[in-house]
């Protein structure tokens, strides 16, 4: 979906030129920046009693008189926040995607001064109302005719009308890139098939991209990611992305991507029910290739590189045991006592291996834990740093990308879990506080870097009905590593 904006004057929205039009209200009375023919077809179905001017309705009519545009639907918002917003936006998306229009003009009414964040907020209900995923169902059809969404504004808002929107048409890339990659089946998205997804992002956006295989990861000497890879017979991949927006002494934002392409839990195996949604376990490694997409087509001046250790967790007379104790590669040894506690595994070398860039920062995504589900639902994700200044910009990041996260404690009494009789440390501690636990492992790899992790075991995706990759965080990282190429520190 292509997104535009065009000034126009209030009369001037009754005779745009569109297939259809969306008009957002904001508040609980008929806003006064309507045209005359609106605010007559608004009133009349508000005193029918067909409309109340409460968040999240939303009403569709054929022709109104008066308006040029054959189709017209009102969504009402809560509020003039880019998120009311936003949701009256998906909801009148929902109404008109499956329609004969092509072009969609929006007014948003009532709101005031529209902002990047509005405009922004356009794109990205845009881009989820009209993906589909088709890759292993033809049977899902065309997909919406919407191809392209006119956000209407005032000559004062033009300038970040502009931007947001096309701040906004990256993230959609990106956020489509993580989706389509991390719905893919186990089967149609093994690790060597994420790596060529990565080689097809490098190719179409001129990133660099090294790709290591089993050999080089062992000459490496990751011994904690090929413990979680030798059981299963799909080799595991080493992906390392450049993008390069900065000049080369520039110290680079490393993103580090869990990439496992199916979780049976190996020899600890988990049950079978909704074992299928295991497939989203490289949501992290899907988000890092979603954010690298959004940022090289902002050609935001930034360096970041994206690091994705990927393998499948299997059981198998090859793999690893409960009790094993491996040497990770920084040295350390770790006891291995829930096979099933596998992404923490992969990401310690990962991070290990991210010193070797001398990055400003390190940020790992991962669908790590169950418990951090249990935590903070399907909201927020779970984000864990010692560094405070950190914190605070990637919470304010989420909140600006409407992915919000929400911080969890990393105090030094919640290492203890970890010790072990038999290693430096062991894998797991007990099951309460697991999600803290399992960032912990993860700090006990960061002491020379400035670290955050984020745990979207609950944001990756939907289940149920919606059963679906969301392309989360990718929003919130887009967010983070566009205020770093802006000058900021933290
Ligand atoms: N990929 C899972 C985490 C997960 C589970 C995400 C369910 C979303 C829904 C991870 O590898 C895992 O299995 N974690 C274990 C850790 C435990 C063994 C300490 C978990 O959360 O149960
Ligand atoms: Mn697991
Ligand atoms: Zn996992």
């Amino acid at each position: 979906m292509d997104f535009r904006h065009q000034p126009t004057t209030v009369a001037g929205v009754a005779s745009v030129d569109a297939d259809a039009l969306l008009v957002v209200v904001v508040g609980n009375r008929p806003p006064d920046d309507l045209p005359a023919a609106l605010t007559k077809a608004l009133q009349a179905v508000v005193k029918q009693g067909d409309l109340a001017l409460d968040g999240g309705r939303c009403l569709y009519f054929g022709h109104v008189a008066g308006v040029k545009a054959p189709r017209v639907a009102f969504a009402v918002a809560a509020d003039a926040s880019p998120r009311a917003v936003k949701s009256a936006l998906a909801q009148g998306l929902a109404q008109l995607k499956g329609l004969g229009g092509k072009q969609l003009a929006v007014w948003v009414a009532g709101a005031g001064a529209l902002t990047e964040s509005h405009a922004e907020a356009l794109a990205t209900a845009g881009g989820d109302a009209v993906y589909l995923y088709r890759h292993t169902k033809p049977s899902a059809g065309p997909g919406s005719k919407l191809s392209r969404a006119t956000l209407l504004c005032t000559r004062a808002n033009e300038a970040a009308v502009a931007y947001g929107l096309k701040r906004g048409a990256a993230i959609v890339a990106g956020v489509t890139l993580a989706r389509e990659v991390a719905n893919r089946p186990g089967n149609h998205c093994t690790p060597t098939q994420l790596a060529e997804h990565a080689e097809e992002l490098a190719r179409t956006m001129k990133l660099k991209v090294e790709v290591l295989g089993r050999k080089e990861i062992e000459k490496l000497g990751m011994g904690a990611f090929l413990a979680v890879a030798q059981g299963s017979d799909e080799p595991p991949r080493f992906i390392v992305l450049r993008y390069a927006g900065a000049g080369a002494d520039d110290a680079p934002v490393v993103l580090v991507g869990k990439g496992i392409t199916f979780d049976t839990g190996g020899i600890s195996i988990k049950p079978a029910a909704e074992m299928d949604e295991m497939k989203f376990d490289m949501g992290g490694a899907a988000s890092v290739l979603g954010t690298l997409r959004a940022v090289a087509q902002l050609k935001a001046r930034v360096n970041l590189i994206g690091l994705i250790p990927t393998c499948e967790n299997m059981p198998s007379g090859r793999a690893v045991k409960p009790g094993d104790v491996v040497t990770s590669l920084s040295g350390k040894t770790v006891e291995i006592l829930n096979t099933d506690a596998e992404g923490r595994l992969i990401l310690c070398d990962a991070l290990a291996y991210a010193e070797r860039f001398k990055p400003r920062v390190v940020i790992d995504i991962a669908t790590l834990t169950g418990a951090c589900v249990v935590a903070l639902g399907h909201h927020r994700s779970g984000l864990f740093t010692p560094h405070d200044a950190l914190a605070e910009a990637l919470a304010r990041a989420g909140d600006a990308a409407l992915d919000p996260c929400w911080r969890m404690p990393v105090d030094a009494e919640y290492d203890e879990a970890l010790k072990s009789n038999f290693a430096d440390m062991a894998n797991v501690g007990p099951r309460a506080g697991g999600a803290i636990t399992a960032a912990m492992f993860l700090k006990r790899f960061t002491d020379k870097l400035r670290w955050a992790h984020l745990d979207i075991a609950g944001t990756a995706w939907r289940s149920g009905a919606q059963k679906g990759a969301t392309g989360r965080p990718v929003g919130l990282l887009t967010h983070y590593v566009l205020a770093q190429a802006e000058g900021g520190n933290a």
